[in-house]
């Protein structure tokens, strides 16, 4: 199953998914597109040096969000792209372009769903003052960060703790999840009964 991984900025989360691909723990999902809607960053240098293509289809040359969806649409079909990942992408799809990919666009959201939907989901938790917060894996529907969740996992916030330390140790189980999640949609076993999804077995 071909995906392209949308992105926007560090591309940590995209590293995993190429890292899981190199190791051949990706397979039947196969990484061959990057698209990033801002020029320059992180995230296509981590690309290219995977061999990876990566195209730029920048938000700012559009001038409104159905535009820019037809951009990324054009791009995805001519690499016959048939799954999306969203990792660390920052613009938000509307039904337009998730219709397109019905349950087979993947998310991943650093906190734990329903809870701090949105930018800057690790500040939010620690405004909250929560005591645990997390990542959230989901598919992707035309809410913000609202699909069918596959994964969760919990991360317990520390006393001194700031948003970009409790962010990087939230990132490190989207690294483990987000990868995952991609091999099982390929491989046909998430099952979505209304909201809940099931891991089906091998
Ligand atoms: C991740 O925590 C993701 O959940 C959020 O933005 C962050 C992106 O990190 N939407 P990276 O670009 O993958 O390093």
């Amino acid at each position: 199953m071909r995906f392209a991984v949308l992105v926007s900025g560090q591309g940590s989360n995209l590293q995993a998914l190429l890292d899981a691909q190199r190791r051949g723990g990706l397979a039947p999902a196969e990484v061959v597109l990057v698209v990033s809607n801002r020029p320059g960053v992180p995230a296509l240098g981590r690309a290219a040096a995977a061999g990876v293509r990566a195209v730029l289809v920048d938000h700012i040359l559009h001038s409104n969000r159905r535009s820019f969806e037809d951009a990324l649409l054009a791009e995805l079909r001519a690499a016959e792209i048939q799954g999306v990942v969203l990792a660390g992408f920052m613009r938000i799809l509307t039904e337009h372009f998730v219709s397109a990919f019905p349950l087979r666009i993947l998310n991943t959201h650093p906190a734990l769903c329903p809870s701090f939907p949105g930018v800057g989901a690790a500040r939010q938790a620690l405004d909250y003052g929560v005591k645990v917060t997390g990542c959230t894996v989901h598919l992707v529907d035309a809410g913000v960060d609202t699909g069918p969740i596959v994964f969760q996992a919990a991360v317990p916030v520390e006393d001194d703790d700031d948003e970009a330390r409790l962010h990087e140790r939230i990132r490190a189980h989207e690294h483990r999840l987000l990868p995952e999640a991609t091999r099982l949609l390929a491989a046909g076993r998430l099952r979505v009964e209304g909201r809940r999804v099931r891991i089906l077995p091998p």
